[in-house]
């Protein structure tokens, strides 16, 4: 397990940045997470600056291929830009960080001024309408893990600013979702390449079995991941507008039955000849791919949004 950020570090690592980042980028108005194969984002910010992780007291590394472990710090979208801070790789409770861990840099975010903050994933279609590539609006969470004594705000308070019991039935701005329906419109893209759908939270690092597929989609999600909600609970905990977004990177397989082995060795031993379906195995670098394809669409509709959130 990785150190215990505690509060007295969020200031640090705000005075870190700020001995690091030129003044006119210090007060970020949004904030972005960028998801596995998802920061080509950073293509879309103009006077870049990066800080990498490793200069932040209390941030640690990024250990997932296809995450960098840097804060980019810019602008985005039409006339002098939108301040923004991109989170270039982020924190997963698999690779063994305290959950505080994989949420100080949204703390941090919130404390350097930005309102509002996307957070993108990749992740695996359940619904069977969502084709591979389709980007999903999140607009609810299942998240078992906060449901089995594993919800990542367990803990002291660490700012007497924090809500202890945060409601959590608005906790993906209808505006903020509003905006990037717009945004595909304006992009003109087809309808089917922007749904809205809920995210199920898991904590992998493993991918699900069959049954687990099933269950979760019984249950009434649409897509499955092993990020994003952690950094939603306490976004929406710091008061920011939350949006999620997911890009379907492959489909969990949720097979009718099993390939039945049974079957196969009766028929064969009746001279018959059958051919049953044979479950998909998805990888890392499946998802890799396909973030690296559709990647380019996210980071439109994300620039688009960025530049149309109203100023507070
Ligand atoms: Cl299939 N499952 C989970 N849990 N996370 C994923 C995924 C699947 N595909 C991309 N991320």
């Amino acid at each position: 397990m990785s150190e215990h950020a505690n509060p007295l570090s969020v200031a640090a690592a705000v005075e870190a940045i700020k001995s690091l980042v030129p003044e006119r980028l210090q007060n970020p108005r949004v904030g972005i997470v960028c998801g596995s194969g998802l920061g080509g984002i950073v293509e879309c910010i103009r006077d870049l600056v990066l800080v990498s992780y490793g200069e932040i007291p209390g941030f640690v590394q990024s250990t997932v291929p296809g995450h960098k472990s840097s804060l980019a710090f810019g602008v985005m979208g039409p006339g002098d830009g939108v301040p923004v801070v991109a989170m270039l790789g982020r924190f997963h409770p698999y690779e063994g960080h305290h959950m505080h861990t994989v949420v100080y840099p949204i703390r941090v975010m919130a404390k350097l001024g930005i309102t509002d903050i996307i957070i993108t994933n990749a992740a695996g279609g359940l619904n069977p309408k969502l084709a591979v590539g389709t980007i999903v609006v999140i607009h609810d969470h299942l998240a078992l893990p906060n449901m089995s004594g594993m919800n990542p705000l367990l803990g002291p308070l660490t700012s007497p600013e924090h809500r202890r019991f945060v409601p959590l039935s608005d906790a993906y701005s209808p505006s903020l979702r509003r905006l990037m329906f717009l945004a595909a419109h304006h992009l003109a893209l087809e309808p089917a390449a922007l749904a809205e759908g809920t995210y199920a939270w898991v904590s992998g690092p493993t991918y699900e079995t069959p049954a687990e597929g099933r269950f979760l989609r019984l249950a009434g999600a649409d897509v499955v991941g092993m990020s994003t909600v952690p950094e939603v609970l306490a976004a929406h905990q710091e008061g920011l507008n939350v949006m999620a977004l997911s890009l379907v990177t492959n489909a969990v397989v949720i097979p009718d039955g099993y390939r039945s082995i049974r079957e196969e060795v009766l028929a064969e031993l009746a001279g018959k000849r059958v051919e049953l379906p044979v479950a998909d195995v998805v990888s890392h670098e499946e998802v890799l791919e396909i973030g690296k394809a559709k990647g380019e669409v996210m980071m439109k509709l994300v620039e688009w949004v960025v530049g149309s959130i109203p100023s507070a």
